[in-house]
């Protein structure tokens, strides 16, 4: 089998045989091509005996290889397109190589390659091979010194890691910049970028005097754009001094922005690449949303510069020891500067519909998988968001104090160096004096854990017991069999009028009650009247609960809980379970009307003056059809996406008038900013919109179009568009056309304006959808519009994708097959779509494994699409 499409097993994991002291790089950047010329100093680890050396290499033009200046004839080495094996090597040496590389044709965006009028790289996971020969591997760090030589006209901009410690005039036009990165790196953590490019510039103190320049560098078209970003920046650094006591270690902290991108941003050190969707932002161009991520981002590349840089990954199925821990401080960051309650609602609803669903389709894996064949598949939301709910149930068990210990002994054991995912565990479990031997679980078992709850309330004995059941998955792995695990279960009871009561002697009214066995029974005394319980708030940890629990109940913790989240879950749960109600009786053919109790907590919700607007609005936004669908087999999606319509068009009838005056209440006069109070105010008077829009009715049209003529700020704009064009009310037509001849020089604009029109919930979608990707603002080049056309169609327009005639299928079978010749990693995520398959009924389900049998017998398919395809196919 071709070697890219070996199978890699974390037990297999090797020290290297060579550490790389220093590299010495210098690029000599052109138009057509780029010579790269590389002098590593290696000396032998002597924990691991072996004297042959692999140095990776892709898509290298080779021109020449020496050591200790002594040129290498090609047959004393083995050269294979994945690298070049040498043997016999002293204890220490030094290798010159130079190879020719072109930037200019690399469409998949790994390695160096080319974005409008400038080159940069992105080498996380495995893309330094392509640029040089190296032990591509993160255990391996050292120190870099980087010099690059371009053209002064076309190229005045060449940035590297660390410190630019000179720069100057060459003869012929050219010139050069020289870096020095101090801090030993792994080369995934290597970037450079040379072009025209404009920036911004301030300066920051850090809390240990260091004056550092901040830049933030994009296309000049969009630099009145990054002024938010550079704000972010200084609020991150500011953060992780407040919050963790960490500093930045550098004089520069460069930021470069790029419209061509595979993900979302790169925490290269000291220069770090961004996605200009997570860079730039303007009142009007940028959603409410879209300052939040950009701010969410920003921080999450700078807190990588101690958790994922200062400290790295032993090998890439520690992935989540990075990921994982700088997304939970990420969520920490937006939690603190914006509202807790709001950012724990939309990260527990994004792990619900699109974690949990990874969870139980064929790619299930635990958050430090065991085997890959393409790492790039797992950057996933079990590494990323899995892995930030394992950090936060340390943060949970230990509080916030026993945590910081944590963190500050795992920085005094591992700074500087590569460690694992039971390394991080080890320092939390040492640092506080704890036991944490069976949290290792939440590394190695897969799937979603399941806890069953059954209580019994004794009026005679006055207790309240609760018992709690741990079920394996039902995709459990692995060869042993399935453990119990380290659950810790936030709770509180509340007496009939709401009051909470004391759970124990020390009269504390909420408890962390952990579970550790399969069964376990909590029992609370003095309970004078049958209490209602409130379980695993805050969502304590990342398991599927399930409990009996009556509308009633439901109703009593959206009114009385104390835990915001909580609240906002019992209205979610509750909202389930009417469209699954209605939906199993479309299924056999019965009739479910709504009952009366849920029209009544609607409009409480909807009505309460004394909630943040912000909590209002995400209690008011109905559970997706993926958190519906994870759970259940032989699912009809497009009759539950009917019995969900259904219910929306039921809350639009019955509270019209309620809908209207709240949207006028939340109407704000006051000049545009990016505020809780306002983003808050916002979010509810939209969600109103949205339902007034969802009963079709001609006056509420007429809202929705002066709400887009009037609007001072694009949340509002784009909200408005994108009522008006999902409901096709006359116009629509001209107002996207309006919107595209204003905005059509704007990438990020015009994506939006993509998705909208991929997201029409009509027949002639698709065929929209085709002639859009015509236009020259599309290109499968590109992955922003890849995502806001073909993503957005496939991935969040149900009824069209779904199509009973298969066309949804074909389409993106078509477009995995064409991008994956270009650009392999997105291609892959593309493909992923099919993962849910096996919840469908039988005949979705044959429609989509078709699709996916059709591209697995495409020949020389990337190993990045053969790995997931061959895994549904194999599984189902
Ligand atoms: N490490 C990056 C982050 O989470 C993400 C990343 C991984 C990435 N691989 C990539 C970004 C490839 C761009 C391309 O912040
Ligand atoms: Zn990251």
């Amino acid at each position: 089998m071709n070697p890219s499409k070996q199978v890699i097993y974390r037990k297999d994991y090797q020290p290297p045989h060579y550490w790389v002291r220093s590299v010495d790089l210098a690029f000599l950047v052109n138009q057509q091509d780029t010579i790269v010329k590389a002098r590593m100093v290696f000396e032998q680890n002597h924990e691991a005996s072996g004297n042959d050396l692999f140095l990776n290499g892709v898509d290298l033009d080779l021109i020449h290889l020496a050591i200790d200046g002594t040129e290498l004839p090609e047959k004393a080495y083995e050269k294979t397109n994945q690298g070049i094996l040498l043997t016999d090597l002293p204890a220490d040496f030094t290798l010159t190589t130079e190879v020719r590389i072109f930037p200019a044709s690399n469409t998949a965006l790994e390695g160096l390659y080319q974005s409008g009028a400038f080159f940069l790289t992105q080498c996380e996971a495995e893309g330094f091979r392509k640029i040089t020969y190296y032990p591509d591997r993160p255990d391996v760090l050292a120190p870099f010194t980087v010099t690059i030589i371009a053209d002064k006209e076309k190229y005045p901009v060449l940035l590297s890691n660390g410190n630019q410690i000179s720069s100057g005039d060459l003869a012929d036009g050219r010139h050069y910049t020289k870096w020095l990165d101090p801090h030993p790196k792994p080369s995934y953590l290597f970037a450079l970028v040379a072009g025209t490019l404009a920036h911004i510039e301030q300066s920051f103190t850090t809390s240990e005097g260091r004056e550092v320049a901040l830049r933030i560098f994009t296309e000049k078209n969009n630099i009145d754009a990054c002024d938010f970003a550079m704000q972010s920046l200084i609020n991150s650094m500011r953060w992780d001094e407040e919050r963790f006591g960490l500093a930045y270690d550098l004089d520069e902290y460069n930021i470069v922005a790029t419209d061509d991108f595979n993900m979302g941003a790169m925490e290269n050190k000291g220069l770090n690449i961004f996605n200009t969707k997570y860079v730039l932002a303007k009142q009007d161009t940028a959603t409410d949303q879209d300052f939040i991520n950009v701010e969410a981002v920003i921080g999450h590349e700078y807190f990588h510069n101690w958790t994922g840089n200062r400290v790295t990954c032993r090998d890439w199925f520690q992935l989540s020891l990075k990921e994982g821990l700088t997304v939970f401080r990420d969520q920490e960051f937006t939690a603190d500067l914006q509202s807790r309650a709001v950012k724990r609602i939309e990260d527990v609803r994004y792990l619900r519909a699109a974690q949990f669903a990874e969870d139980a389709s064929p790619m299930s894996h635990s958050v430090r998988p065991d085997s890959y064949m393409e790492i790039n598949n797992f950057y996933t939301l079990t590494v990323y968001e899995k892995g930030a709910e394992v950090v936060r149930l340390y943060h949970t068990l230990l509080g916030e104090e026993g945590f910081q210990k944590g963190m500050q002994l795992y920085f005094k054991r591992h700074d500087g160096s590569a460690a694992s995912c039971n390394d991080f565990r080890r320092a939390m479990a040492d640092a506080n004096d704890v036991d944490l031997q069976q949290f290792e679980l939440w590394y190695s078992q897969n799937g979603t854990p399941q806890v069953y709850v059954n209580e019994i309330y004794d009026a005679k004995a006055k207790t309240h017991s609760i018992e709690f059941r741990q079920l394996a998955p039902p995709n459990h792995q692995g060869d042993g069999p399935w453990q119990a695990m380290h659950i810790p279960v936030k709770l509180a009871l509340y007496d009939p009028s709401g009051q909470p009561l004391s759970l124990n002697e020390q009269g504390d009214e909420q408890l962390i009650y952990e579970l550790r066995e399969a069964q376990q029974i909590l029992v609370i005394r003095g309970v004078e009247q049958e209490p209602v319980s409130s379980l695993l708030q805050s969502f304590s940890a990342p398991v599927m609960l399930f409990r009996q629990i009556t509308p009633q109940q439901l109703a009593f913790l959206m009114k009385h809980d104390r835990d915001e989240f909580n609240r906002w879950d019992a209205a979610h749960q509750m909202q389930a379970q009417i469209i699954m109600a209605r939906y199993k009786a479309m299924l056999q053919e019965k009739s479910y009307s709504c009952p009366d109790y849920f029209l009544e907590s609607f409009r409480h919700l909807l009505l309460d003056q004394h909630s943040d607007p912000a909590l209002i609005a995400e209690a008011l936004t109905l559970p997706s059809l993926k958190s519906m669908t994870n759970q259940l087999k032989d699912v009809n999606i497009l009759l539950l996406h009917e019995a969900k319509e259904w219910l929306v068009k039921h809350i639009v009838q019955s509270l019209e008038v309620e809908l209207l005056s709240v949207y006028n209440q939340n109407f704000s006069t006051e000049p545009y900013a990016v505020n809780s109070t306002q983003v808050a105010k916002r979010s509810l008077k939209n969600r109103c919109l949205w339902y007034l829009m969802q009963g079709g009715k001609k006056d509420m049209a007429r809202l929705a179009m002066e709400q887009y003529h009037q609007a001072n700020n694009y949340t509002d704009r784009m909200t408005a568009l994108t009522l008006i064009t999902h409901q096709q009310v006359p116009g629509f037509e001209d107002l996207l056309g309006e919107y595209f001849t204003e905005w059509q020089n704007n990438a990020l604009v015009i994506n939006k304006w993509l998705s909208v029109q991929a997201t029409i919930p009509s027949e002639d979608t698709l065929h929209r959808v085709k002639q859009l990707m015509e236009l020259p603002v599309f290109s499968l080049k590109n992955p922003n519009a890849v995502r806001s056309l073909i993503g957005a169609f496939c991935g969040a327009n149900v009824t069209r994708f779904h199509a009973s005639d298969g066309s949804g299928y074909q389409f993106l079978a078509d477009q995995v097959i064409a991008l994956d010749q270009l650009n392999p990693q997105i291609a892959a995520r593309l493909v992923s779509l099919f993962n849910d398959f096996k919840q469908f009924h039988s005949e979705t389900q044959e429609a989509m494994r078709e699709a996916m049998q059709r591209i697995h017998s495409v020949q020389g398919l990337s190993a990045n699409v053969f790995e997931i395809v061959n895994k549904a196919l194999n599984q189902a």
